[in-house]
């Protein structure tokens, strides 16, 4: 998620020409796959439509089908990518000091946000508001079954992966992570996988919430769209040989946190959720449970756009909203933070997802799989958590306006004390806060998860070194010979392609068979009541017992902070 892991992951596409490639009939309009890669034997059907532009007086709404276009056969070669932002401690400051982090040296920065200057990262051309599309890649077979004259065929579907990407829930889309790799891994074990990976509103765009956006828009628009594209998958994806009965979403970081969201959707007071199975990684968003914080971003917003009103800033040109989005975030995110993030707002987010999950509020037919680092915290951790004695509690009163002293001091005395012999689970002040980032805004979301789901999940910890968040993502997404790109960080790429390969299987497998198995791994057992994960490590991959500390997430999961 960090751009330390935006990965280069370059294929070979040999492309056809445009006669020769396949055409799906969507009703609505016709859509042409743009490539075939030959040598790994995939269909690409790229920036497919599944919402009307989301502009004008459709901003900041849930989003509407896409109107009726069949004049023209669409091929997907004008790129999709939604608004983005960078704050700034992500972009100028936490890699170098993650580095010194990792590699026990001197951080020599400045760790004061505001003492950086804005500057505009150049955008990505593909960047626009009309960016609800999605990908779909399909092996051949799956893909020919589906175009078959005989029936029998066309009836044998199969299963379906979707990728919600990550990102803060200001950064990221659908093609960021090549999925050739895995997919064609897919077809190891069994016919393979559809897979489908989708866009969401970011940011302003996507996140406003507080009561008056309420008054007359949707809070939480990137949880519609996301839901949108799912319902979308449900109605149309037999199309591409896929089985709407089969589908398995999967995400990780904003983008597990977004399958939470899916899984607790309406208080799972709405029917049951287009989807059978969830792959949730590593999820991890700061819970926003009051009316004040996405009221405040919501007027900062407006104020930056020069406007009062939602409906004025629906008349804005969408250039103008690009910029305040952007410098928003840039300049007003706190460590750890990006100023927007789900919120709680009385209908598809009726309470925090572990409350929901706690209550009985969520799709209880699910299969579930989850799995989180071994080191999540340290990026979201401020270099200010080093020397200062009165971080901890600064912070849970800064994150949690309405949090009560007596609680504050729960946490920073009897549940995480300034106790550094290790029995705690830190070592310094600075993992110490590291270690109350994890548990509250990641690694417990995994614990609720796994009790609602009476401990029949399937649970990893990935400890590759130096196992910080987001690293399994280069394993998920592995492309043989092609390993991951990055400036700063030794270490960050593949670097034991057995564990790709095997985390691939996992994968693959419980998406096409609904558990977890791989010829060139373990056997992966489920959680139980022994709370048995498998740790996925450099050099051996072993059952291990749980360590996550379930006492204090059964604190977190109430949401004891307003
Ligand atoms: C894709 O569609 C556009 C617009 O219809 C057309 O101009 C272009 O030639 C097409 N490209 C290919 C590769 O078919
Ligand atoms: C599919 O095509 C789009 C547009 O060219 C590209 O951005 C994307 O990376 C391709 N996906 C795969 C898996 O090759
Ligand atoms: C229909 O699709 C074509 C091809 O992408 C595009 O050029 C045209 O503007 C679209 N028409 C409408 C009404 O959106
Ligand atoms: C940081 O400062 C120390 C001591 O002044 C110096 O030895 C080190 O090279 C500096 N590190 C970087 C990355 O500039
Ligand atoms: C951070 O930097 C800003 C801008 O340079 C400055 O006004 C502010 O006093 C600094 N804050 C601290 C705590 O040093
Ligand atoms: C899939 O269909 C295409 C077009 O009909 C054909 O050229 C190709 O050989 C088929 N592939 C397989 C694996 O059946
Ligand atoms: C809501 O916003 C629309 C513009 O999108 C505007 O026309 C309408 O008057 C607004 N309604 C209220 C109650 O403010
Ligand atoms: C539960 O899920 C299974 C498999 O997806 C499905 O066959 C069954 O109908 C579902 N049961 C209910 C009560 O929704
Ligand atoms: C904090 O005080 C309130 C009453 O004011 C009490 O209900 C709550 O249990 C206390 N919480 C903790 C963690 O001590
Ligand atoms: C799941 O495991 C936890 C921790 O061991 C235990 O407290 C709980 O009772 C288990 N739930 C079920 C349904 O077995
Ligand atoms: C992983 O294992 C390989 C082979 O033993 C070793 O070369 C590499 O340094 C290890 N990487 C990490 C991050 O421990
Ligand atoms: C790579 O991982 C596999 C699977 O755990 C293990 O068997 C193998 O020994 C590892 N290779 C090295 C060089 O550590």
């Amino acid at each position: 998620m960090m751009k330390l892991l935006a990965l280069v992951l370059l294929g070979t596409v040999s492309t056809c020409s445009a006669s020769n490639l396949p055409i799906v009939d969507l009703g609505y309009e016709l859509h042409q796959a743009i490539s075939f890669d030959s040598t790994q034997g995939l269909y690409n059907f790229s920036n497919i439509r599944y919402a009307a532009p989301p502009v004008g007086d459709l901003r900041f709404r849930a989003p509407v089908a896409p109107a009726r276009n069949r004049t023209k056969v669409q091929n997907g070669t004008v790129g999709r990518v939604c608004p983005q932002a960078v704050p700034i401690w992500v972009q100028d400051i936490e890699p170098e000091f993650l580095l010194s982090v990792l590699e026990g040296t001197q951080f020599n920065q400045s760790a004061n946000i505001s003492s950086y200057p804005y500057m505009p990262t150049k955008p990505d051309p593909r960047t626009t508001e009309d960016c609800l599309f999605l990908d779909v890649i399909v092996p051949e077979n799956v893909f020919n079954r589906s175009r078959s004259g005989r029936i029998s065929l066309r009836k044998s579907l199969a299963p379906v992966l979707v990728w919600i990407d990550g990102g803060g829930f200001v950064q990221g889309d659908k093609t960021q992570l090549d999925p050739s790799g895995l997919v064609n891994r897919s077809t190891v074990a069994g016919d393979g996988v559809v897979f489908v990976s989708i866009n969401y509103r970011l940011g302003a765009f996507g996140w406003l919430g507080g009561h008056s956006l309420m008054a007359n828009g949707t809070a939480n628009a990137g949880l519609h769209d996301q839901r949108f594209a799912l319902d979308w998958i449900s109605k149309n994806i037999h199309l591409f040989g896929g089985d709407p009965n089969q589908v398995t979403i999967m995400g990780l970081s904003a983008g597990g946190g977004s399958v939470m969201h899916q899984i607790t959707a309406y208080g799972g007071q709405n029917g049951s959720v287009p989807f059978q199975q969830a792959i949730v990684q590593s999820p991890g968003w700061v819970a926003t449970p009051d009316d004040q914080q996405p009221e405040q971003a919501l007027r900062q917003f407006l104020k930056l756009l020069n406007v009062s009103t939602i409906a004025e800033a629906r008349n804005l040109p969408s250039k103008k909203l690009i910029a305040a989005n952007a410098y928003q975030i840039a300049t007003k995110s706190a460590w750890g933070e990006f100023v927007y993030t789900p919120v709680v707002d009385g209908t598809f987010v009726p309470k925090l997802p572990g409350q929901l999950l706690l209550e009985g509020g969520y799709d209880h037919n699910l299969t579930v799989m989850v799995g989180h680092t071994s080191n999540e915290g340290v990026e979201f951790t401020s270099p200010d958590s080093r020397n200062s004695i009165t971080y901890l509690s600064t912070l849970l009163n800064k994150s949690y306006p309405f949090i009560k002293s007596n609680v504050t001091r729960y946490i920073t005395d009897v549940l995480y004390p300034p106790v550094y012999d290790g029995s705690y689970g830190y070592n310094s002040p600075f993992t110490r806060v590291a270690v109350v980032n994890a548990e509250s805004s990641i690694q417990c979301n995994l614990e609720y998860l796994n009790w609602a789901y009476g401990n029949q999940t399937f649970a990893y910890e990935f400890s590759v070194p130096p196992g910080i968040h987001g690293l399994d993502a280069i394993y998920v997404f592995y492309n043989k010979g092609q390993a991951s790109v990055d400036g700063n960080l030794s270490g960050l790429e593949v670097q034991n392609e057995t564990v790709a390969l095997v985390v691939q299987d996992y994968i693959t497998s419980f998406a096409q068979f609904g558990a977890p198995k791989s010829s060139l791994g373990p056997a992966f057992k489920r959680y139980g009541s022994q709370n048995i994960l498998l740790n996925i490590g450099n050099q051996t991959i072993q059952p291990m017992r749980d360590t996550t500390n379930a006492s204090r997430c059964h604190f977190w999961q109430t949401a004891p902070y307003y």
